[in-house]
């Protein structure tokens, strides 16, 4: 035999050497899941070992985070239920709580690259991305709403806008209006291939925010987000968000659409992010509560698959975990 594979295999120091793929502390980022009150930190049901923050100790759970070598946060925010309508006209509240958080945030870790959800969902009394009517989530106005919001996270002192909503049109009318605002250097980070996924099912009880189930309302986000069938189309969202100006493209959830993560990877100018979602940690924490699979394991082999994929940057709610596994080696 010419070819011995396995000669580079055979010590930790060899297969070490020959990685293909490293990760790194700067490849990550943190959602980070905001709430009001004081003294407040409470453990989501369905993300074991994840919790949600009042904005008093948020301070140093975001510290924590820099001090370990995590670049970046991306910020999410429960709002209370009398303030959510159609419109989600909280979102624009100058002192509403993700513009508090975003302040906060900056003082404490100026340095730290913060990124901000823009989505109705959240502030939205049917749970939706955009704003109802007649039964449909309109795309126009929504995306008009949107951009409001993103000046709105800009003026707070954001660093990144990160669009969540999949409306068409919304990357190039954001990069208008940020601009316009005086805002050119505040990045948009698409999330270009959003696929409609029961991943998400733990994200939305950490933040109460999943479609109502109310007559005439859409029940799913199916008519916006993306079909799981479908990769051509998500190079084709991606390409058409990096046409209207964005910075970042993204891919979500991650480990069901790795060969989605490649191919826009492999045409994409810009870095190519993909979430890691709270259904796929979720699925890693219930079996190994069980002692059904090593989480430790089972974590590292997932995010090393999905940088493999060809993600440059990760976001995930293991961020503490790995940067602690990658510092330990
Ligand atoms: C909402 C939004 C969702 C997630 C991020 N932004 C959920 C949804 O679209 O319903 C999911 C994140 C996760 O599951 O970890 N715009």
């Amino acid at each position: 035999m010419l070819h011995r594979p396995r000669r580079l295999r055979q010590s930790s120091a060899l297969r070490d050497m020959v990685a293909e793929t490293r990760l790194h502390s700067s490849d990550f980022i943190a959602p980070l899941f905001l709430m009001e009150g004081q003294n407040k930190k409470e453990e989501i049901a369905s993300m074991p070992g994840y919790y949600r923050y009042s904005l008093d100790l948020l301070k140093a759970e975001v510290q924590e985070f820099w001090d370990m070598g995590c670049l970046s946060a991306l910020l999410f925010v429960k709002v209370e239920d009398d303030l959510k309508d159609n419109e989600g006209t909280e979102a624009l509240n100058l002192d509403g709580l993700m513009q508090r958080g975003i302040r906060m945030i900056k003082e404490a870790v100026p340095e730290m690259c913060l990124m901000t959800d823009v989505a109705l969902d959240p502030y939205s009394e049917f749970g939706h991305d955009g704003i109802v009517e007649n039964g449909e989530v309109i795309n126009d106005a929504s995306v008009g709403f949107l951009c409001e919001m993103a000046i709105s996270h800009a003026q707070a002192g954001a660093d990144f806008v990160a669009p969540s909503d999949m409306m068409d049109g919304r990357i190039e009318a954001m990069r208008i209006a940020l601009d316009v605002a005086g805002f050119t250097g505040i990045g948009i980070m698409a999330y270009s291939a959003k696929y409609a996924s029961c991943f998400y099912g733990p994200f939305r009880d950490a933040l109460d925010s999943a479609p109502v189930d109310i007559v005439d309302i859409p029940k799913d986000k199916k008519t916006y987000q993306m079909n799981p069938a479908n990769a051509i189309e998500g190079v084709k969202e991606a390409k058409m968000d990096i046409a209207e100006g964005a910075d970042m493209v993204m891919i979500k959830p991650a480990l069901s659409y790795l060969d989605v993560i490649r191919q826009i990877k492999d045409v994409s100018e810009v870095p190519v992010t993909a979430y890691h979602v709270s259904g796929e940690y979720a699925m890693i924490k219930a079996a190994a509560e069980k002692g059904w699979l090593n989480e430790e394991e089972a974590m590292l082999e997932v995010l090393t698959s999905i940088k493999r994929a060809g993600a440059d940057l990760i976001a995930t709610y293991f961020v503490k975990d790995i940067i602690r596994l990658i510092n330990s080696k």
